[in-house]
């Protein structure tokens, strides 16, 4: 039987490190006017690129623990992330479990090339794709679909979970990551209202 587990939490943004430049990745460091400097320079694009680096690491820690522990985890093989953004998550993701395949799916062109670009090697690819527009060559190709702080932003979630479906192995399981937002509250009860 087909499974559906959730891991919520709340969304706490924050950056690390350092570096020398001045990367929209570390701000932190730098005093107000640099940091209001850099932000103006950057377009929106460099933004969306920086947030999801950001985010790739935000609870990172917790999560992977989580699934490391998880006896079904450990006998899969094939991972489906669906809205993987630039790849961050999936390529650290990829790095602890080197006994497993990753493909990630995302829909914005740029953040597929990036991720290509940057993480995909052998066990890790990318391609473009939308969650709710369902892709018959997905079918039966995963025995765990991932989404990871994207069901959120989905016009229609319920149709991506469907489509999902199809893509899973028997036994399969579809792990869904997301924020608990108030504002989002009724989507979120409607996906958990959802009978298997
Ligand atoms: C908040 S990001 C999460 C990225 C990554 N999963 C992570 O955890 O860092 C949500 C991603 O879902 C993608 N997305 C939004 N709608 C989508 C759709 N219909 N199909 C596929 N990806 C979609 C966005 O472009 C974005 O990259």
């Amino acid at each position: 039987m087909k499974k559906i587990l959730m891991l919520f939490f709340s969304l706490i943004i924050s950056t690390s490190s350092l570096n020398a430049e001045v990367s929209l990745r570390h701000l932190l460091q730098y005093d107000k006017e640099i940091c209001l400097e850099r932000l103006e320079q950057a377009t929106t694009e460099e933004l969306w690129d920086a947030f999801l680096q950001g985010q790739a690491e935000l609870f990172f820690e917790p999560e992977f623990h989580w699934i490391a522990t998880q006896d079904w985890w450990k006998e899969v093989k094939s991972i489906l992330e669906i809205g993987s953004g630039n790849g961050a998550y999936l390529s650290r993701l990829a790095d602890q479990f080197q006994d497993k395949i990753f493909l990630g799916v995302e829909k914005l062109p740029l953040s597929v090339r990036q991720a290509n670009e940057r993480y995909a090697r052998d066990r890790v690819e990318f391609q473009e794709g939308d969650a709710e527009i369902f892709n018959e060559q997905l079918t039966n190709s995963a025995e765990v679909v991932l989404f990871r702080l994207t069901l959120q932003h989905l016009k229609k979630p319920l149709l991506a979970l469907q489509n999902t479906w199809d893509y899973l192995l028997s036994n399969g399981y579809v792990l869904i990551i997301d924020s608990c937002d108030s504002a989002k509250k009724p989507r979120i009860q409607l996906l958990l209202s959802i009978k298997l």
